[in-house]
C-alpha cells in the first residue's frame, strides 16, 4: 500500500482528482468504481471544475457505485442515486446508460445484487475504485464481520453506521435499516483502489487498517492484501497512527 500524506481535506480532494483525471485521460474507456459520503464530495467538485475548464471527457467511461440504501426511491434526496447525479453526473458528459448504481428499491433486492455483480463482471471489472471508510472501518457498506468472500449483497446497517449517517436524515429512525453493497470480494477484484481518509474521526479506522490484524472484524484491513492500493490521508487522520 502506498500512502500519500496531504495537509488537509482540500489538498486530499485536489490530489485525488488529479490522479483520477490522469487515469481517465490515459484510458477514456475506463470503468470507475465510485463512492458516496462526505469524503469524496471535494474530489467530485474538482473533477467537475476540470471537466468544465479542460474538457476531460467521461463520455466513454463506465461507472459502478459501491452501494445504495434499501427502500429509498431513486429520486429521494437521501438516496445515493440522487447524490451521484446531483454531485457529479449532472455536471459531466458521462453517457447516462454507462452509469450503474444498485437499485435499493428493486422489487427483489436479492436478485438485484446478483444482477449487479454479473453486470460488473460482464463489463470486465472495475479499473479504478474510489473508497471512503466508515468510522468502524467499513468499506462500501461492508460492516465489521462481513465475509471477505462476499459479493454484492444486502447488509443490515450497524447502529454506529446509522448514527454516523443520521446527519443527512431528519432523525436516526429515518435511516434505512439495510443497504445493498458491493462485497469485499467485489471490491478486491478492482484493478486499482484509491482510499480517501480525512479527519480526526477516522484515526482509529486508519490505525486499524495500517497496524491491526487483517481480519473480518476490520473490513478495510483486507486492503493490505490488494496489490495496488493508494491511500490519500490528511494529517488529522494520520495523527497518532505512527505514519
Ligand atoms: C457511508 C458509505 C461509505 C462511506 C462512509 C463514510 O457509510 N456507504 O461508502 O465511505 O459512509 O462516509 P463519510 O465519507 O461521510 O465519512
Amino acid at each position: 500500500m502506498k500512502i500519500i500524506t496531504v495537509k488537509d481535506y482540500n489538498e486530499m480532494s485536489q490530489k485525488v482528482a488529479e490522479y483520477v483525471i490522469e487515469k481517465v485521460n490515459q484510458n477514456p474507456n475506463i470503468t470507475l468504481g465510485l463512492a458516496t459520503g462526505g469524503t469524496p464530495l471535494g474530489m467530485y467538485k474538482y473533477l467537475i471544475e476540470d471537466h468544465q475548464k479542460n474538457k476531460t471527457s467521461y463520455q466513454n467511461a463506465q461507472s459502478f457505485n459501491l452501494d445504495e440504501y434499501v427502500g429509498l426511491s431513486q429520486d429521494d434526496p437521501n438516496s445515493y442515486n440522487y447524490y451521484m447525479y446531483n454531485e457529479f453526473f449532472n455536471h459531466i458528459d458521462i453517457t447516462k446508460s454507462n452509469v450503474h448504481i444498485p437499485n435499493g428499491n428493486a422489487p427483489d433486492v436479492q436478485k438485484e445484487c446478483i444482477d449487479y455483480e454479473a453486470l460488473i463482471e460482464k463489463n470486465g471489472g472495475i479499473d479504478l475504485q474510489i473508497l471512503g471508510i466508515g468510522n468502524n472501518g467499513h468499506i462500501g457498506f461492508n460492516e465489521p464481520g462481513t465475509s471477505f468472500q462476499a459479493k454484492t449483497h444486502v447488509i443490515d446497517l450497524t447502529p454506529s453506521t446509522k448514527e454516523a449517517n443520521a446527519r443527512y436524515f431528519h432523525s436516526i429512525e429515518d435511516v434505512p435499516a439495510q443497504a445493498i453493497t458491493m462485497g469485499i470480494a467485489t471490491i478486491m477484484k478492482s484493478k486499482e483502489i484509491l482510499l480517501l481518509i480525512s479527519g480526526e474521526s477516522k484515526q482509529a479506522a486508519l490505525s486499524n487498517l495500517l497496524h491491526g490484524e487483517i481480519d473480518e472484524s476490520s473490513p478495510a484491513s483486507v486492503l493490505r492484501n490488494h496489490p495496488c492500493v493508494t491511500i490519500f490521508a490528511d494529517e488529522d487522520a494520520l495523527r497518532d497512527t505512527g505514519k
